[in-house]
């Protein structure tokens, strides 16, 4: 087992405040694990900081009517706050918009370029005559060639995690002002990715331990065959490109954001007076690098990164990337940008992080997207945190109280079914360690709720409450043990509970958690308890509505309810396709001329790569026959059709029997 533990959470944008898909996606995940290697006393650290370059920001603050830096300023605040009262800690929080960053990634472009794996193209790119720009990234918006989610943006579709070029976007627009773009000439600088394909694929096979969304990923990458992208962007905010020939150019937000894990691990060393200790990190192969990411970052952390790496030669390269699906909201996504979330720092107003954090752990996304919701969280709070562990703790210790003016009673003499929980305790600990080191931490939060449950039956059956007066030895016993139990509870529970943990420390009046000595008793008989506090108050009613209540209004936004009458409005009728051909110098667009009923109209639609114009024509398709025209690719589109689509599939909707062009759909 390697000695160092590099971890790091997927840097956010601070183009807004931080939702709880973000939470439950990297930062718990990330917090948990660290906080669990710092119990078992590893030299592990956890860095981070705000992801402030790129479009991202700049599309965000013109939207807002403020400067990038005022953008990022706010929000670097906002989001540092919101961690800290979650409980998530790091060892340093840091910013990309820093001198030290900018410094950080040049050096870096000029080392990679250096060693040729850096090429120019001049190339055609999408600009918007109205906004008069270059439409990199965000800029521009369209259909998804890959999933159909039409909200797609230039660099990525968020929907299916697919890294894009803005010319496979259908139908693509100018995400400020809607305009069709056109094609102009302009000039790069592109990462040669397929040089590195040979040794990517090679330090992937040792990865066979990987979850398999990472690995799929990969698989998916390399199939196609990697090529070379564009690592610059023609914008004025962000890391300017350290060549004098690429004036006006700034490095592309995902070229420079991951080398942010260095600057933040630089940034730390010198803060604590050790300016080279960062080297002990990046520079060791004795470390293992862990970035936890939600599965939107999989292709950039598991691809193009390692691929910087190998061809920058220095560093070492991440050993994990525990990336989780996605947290959603109603089967939604929740998203920064389009301001469709949950966002911590309100919740955190009025419940308390360890709900919270309890809530997201047993709910984590780890195998498979999850979705959030108020009445489960009352429900896992109430039913579980409360009655189960909270009551356990809060049980014992009262009886210490009560019974025993408060002084821990001696334990001698342990029978079976004292030692019995005394083991449980050891198994569950050993059991946790698994699933944590495994990534599983659903499963280890599960554990120690198990744990809280045999307690409570332990607690149950030894009826204390008679024997304190029937057999006072078994009444210390049960007692002695289960005191033995809280304490173990308390060190378990604190990479998850870390705020109820010292609470709990707090009442059994001990300094600090000792993972290595749980499964031996260190409450020593005799001991004076604390003052007793509640733990967990349950969750009432009132605040789960008004959460719902915030969450009304968005969660109309998010799943795009309409009423009858406005399903109404939308005119639909069955149409032949007259003729079809595919758009010159459109891979995916497909001109057709359809008949609706004695009208002619034509349509464009990006059905190109899934069926060729003979096998259309003669086809009766459903078609939207109300909608404003459009161009695309310059080309009036007078009609939408319907499709069903399926990751890779597209399927287009036809009729089940004969009937006349023209007729309506209701
Ligand atoms: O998805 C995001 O929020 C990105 N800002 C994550 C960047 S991770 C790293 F590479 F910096
Ligand atoms: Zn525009």
């Amino acid at each position: 087992m390697k000695n160092k533990i590099l971890i790091t959470s997927a840097l956010p944008y601070a183009n807004g405040p931080i939702h709880l898909g973000q939470i439950a996606g990297a930062y718990l995940p990330g917090d948990i694990y660290y906080r669990y290697q710092k119990l078992k006393k590893r030299d592990v650290i956890h860095i981070c900081g705000t992801d402030e370059n790129g479009v991202p920001i700049t599309i965000e603050a013109e939207g807002a009517g403020k400067s990038p830096q005022v953008l990022v300023d706010y929000y670097y605040d906002n989001i540092k706050d919101s961690f800290e009262r979650m409980g998530i800690v790091h060892d340093n929080f840091s910013r990309t918009s820093i001198q030290l960053h900018h410094k950080q990634a040049q050096d870096f472009f000029i080392k990679v370029y250096d060693k040729n794996y850096i090429v120019t193209k001049n190339i055609k790119q999408y600009y918007c005559p109205h906004c008069r720009r270059f439409l990199a990234d965000r800029y521009i918006e369209g259909t998804c060639p890959y999933c159909g989610c039409d909200e797609a943006r230039g660099d990525q579709c968020e929907s299916c995690g697919r890294w894009l070029d803005p010319e496979n976007l259908i139908s693509p627009r100018c995400k400020v002002c809607g305009d069709t773009p056109v094609l102009r000439e302009t000039k790069h600088w592109y990462f040669r990715l397929d040089l590195l394909q040979p040794e990517l694929e090679k330090w992937i096979e040792t990865k066979k331990h990987w979850k398999n969304n990472v690995k799929k990923f990969c698989r998916g990458w390399f199939n196609e065959g990697l090529k070379p992208r564009a690592i610059t962007r023609d914008l004025s905010w962000g890391v300017p490109v350290p060549l004098k020939e690429a004036k006006d150019k700034v490095l592309y937000v995902w070229f420079d954001a991951p080398i942010g894990y260095i600057s933040s691990t630089i940034e730390w060393a010198s803060k604590i007076g050790e300016p080279d200790l960062w080297k002990d990190y990046w520079l060791n192969p004795e470390t293992r690098l862990i970035h936890f990411i939600g599965k939107d970052n999989i292709v950039f952390h598991a691809m193009v990164w390692p691929a910087m790496l190998i061809a920058h030669g220095d560093y070492i390269l991440p050993s994990e990337i525990p990336a989780n699906e996605f947290l959603n909201l109603k089967g939604a996504k929740f998203s920064t940008s389009r301001r469709r979330a949950i966002w911590l720092h309100e919740v955190l107003d009025t419940i308390e992080p360890d709900l919270l954090r309890y809530a997201l752990s047993v709910n984590l996304p780890e195998n498979k997207d999850t979705d959030f919701d108020w009445d489960d969280f009352q429900n896992k709070v109430n039913n579980e945190l409360a009655n189960i562990l909270g009551n356990f703790v809060n049980r014992t210790i009262s009886f210490i109280s009560r019974s025993y003016s408060s002084k821990v009673p001696g334990a001698h003499d342990l029978k079976d079914e004292d030692k019995y929980m005394l083991e449980f305790l050891l198994k569950t600990k050993n059991n946790m360690e698994e699933k944590i080191e495994g990534f599983e931490l659903k499963k280890g939060i599960k554990a120690l709720m198990e744990l809280a449950k045999k307690a409570n039956r332990y607690f149950d059956k030894t009826k204390p409450w008679e024997n304190i007066k029937k057999n006072k030895d078994k009444c210390s016993r049960t007692i002695n043990t289960c005191i033995q139990i809280v304490d173990g509870l308390a060190t378990l529970m604190e990479p998850y509970l870390p705020f109820t943990s010292r609470k709990i420390l707090k009442m059994l009046d001990i300094n600090k958690n000792e993972w290595d000595s749980i499964g031996r008793p260190r409450i020593p008989e005799n001991k004076e308890m604390g003052k007793i506090e509640i733990l967990f108050k349950k969750v009432e009613n009132e605040t789960i509505k008004i959460e719902k209540e915030k969450l009304g209004i968005e969660e109309l936004k998010m799943a795009d309810i309409i009423s009858i009458e406005d399903f109404s409005k939308v005119e639909m009728k069955v149409a032949t396709i007259e003729s079809a051909e595919k758009v010159e110098n459109a891979q995916k667009l497909t001109k057709m001329i359809v008949d609706i009923g004695g009208e002619k109209r034509q349509i464009i639609a990006g059905i190109a790569e899934f069926y060729e114009p003979e096998e259309l024509v003669g086809k009766s398709i459903i078609v939207v026959t109300n909608l404003t025209p459009a161009k695309i690719r310059g080309i009036e589109s007078n009609g939408m059709l319907l499709a069903a689509t399926k990751g890779n599939d597209l399927v287009l909707l036809t009729i089940d029997k004969e009937i006349d062009p023209g007729a309506k759909v209701s």
